[in-house]
């Protein structure tokens, strides 16, 4: 399965959010790849980052081009799951993810200038399920501030049910970008904690979301 994580917003948490699925899934023992399709390299920088002693979880390659779509199903067939890290801007790249992936997670934060600043990615993908029928998308919150009441709910009012919002929501935690710096994601470095309790649930939504879509179909 590839799942791209898109949005051509910038800072809304596509690297954060796909290195750190990544590692969710990798460490329930699925074969997992990640494709750095920004230009910027931002989940190359990070596994470069990370040192020669740590145990590898996972490879990432990069794929910034627009032929993404055509090239990564023969790479893909490797993996259980291939996550794409997206371009901002809506570009021939931004396309080319969309129509490789099989499920879309578009992380916006819980403001309303970051949902509506989505209409454009969503305006591509439903351009895309005119080929691509079925294609799946799923908003989810990243960075809701603990302790307030501003989440899901100011996504709610804007989204259609072919745009369903994941239960889980991920916070702004200080450790999503202290283990990034080292190459490292929260479930590493802070186990018991709760980012790595949110992304693990993050992760569990996502595939059980896809598993009943795909029945369903
Ligand atoms: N849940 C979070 N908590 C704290 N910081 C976050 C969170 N998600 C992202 N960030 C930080 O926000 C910035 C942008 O995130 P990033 O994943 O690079 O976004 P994108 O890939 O969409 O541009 C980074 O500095 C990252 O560390
Ligand atoms: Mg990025």
């Amino acid at each position: 399965m590839i799942i791209g994580i898109l949005n051509q917003k910038g800072g809304v948490g596509k690297t954060t959010l796909s290195i750190n699925l990544a590692a969710a899934f990798a460490i329930a023992g699925q074969r997992v790849l990640v494709v750095d399709a920004d230009p910027q390299g931002s989940s190359l920088t990070w596994s470069s980052a990370r040192a020669a002693e740590t145990a590898p979880l996972f490879p990432v390659i990069g794929m910034a081009k627009p032929t993404l779509h055509r090239d990564l199903p023969e790479i893909a067939k490797d993996y259980d799951i291939t996550i794409i890290d997206g371009a901002p801007r809506v570009s021939e790249l931004g396309r080319a993810a969309i129509l490789a992936s099989d499920l879309i997670l578009i992380p916006v934060q819980p403001s309303p200038f970051d949902v509506w600043a989505t209409e454009d990615i969503v305006g591509l993908i439903k351009e895309a399920r005119q080929f691509k029928e079925g294609l799946k998308a799923v908003f989810a919150v990243n960075r809701k501030i603990v302790n307030t009441a501003i989440g899901r709910d100011v996504l709610d009012a804007f989204t259609d049910e072919s745009f369903p919002v994941l239960k889980s929501q991920v916070c702004q935690r200080v450790v999503y970008a202290e283990s990034a710096a080292q190459g490292l994601t929260v479930i590493e470095v802070a186990p018991a904690g709760e980012a790595a309790r949110e992304v693990k649930a993050l992760a569990k939504e996502l595939l059980r979301y896809d598993n009943q879509e795909r029945k369903a179909a």
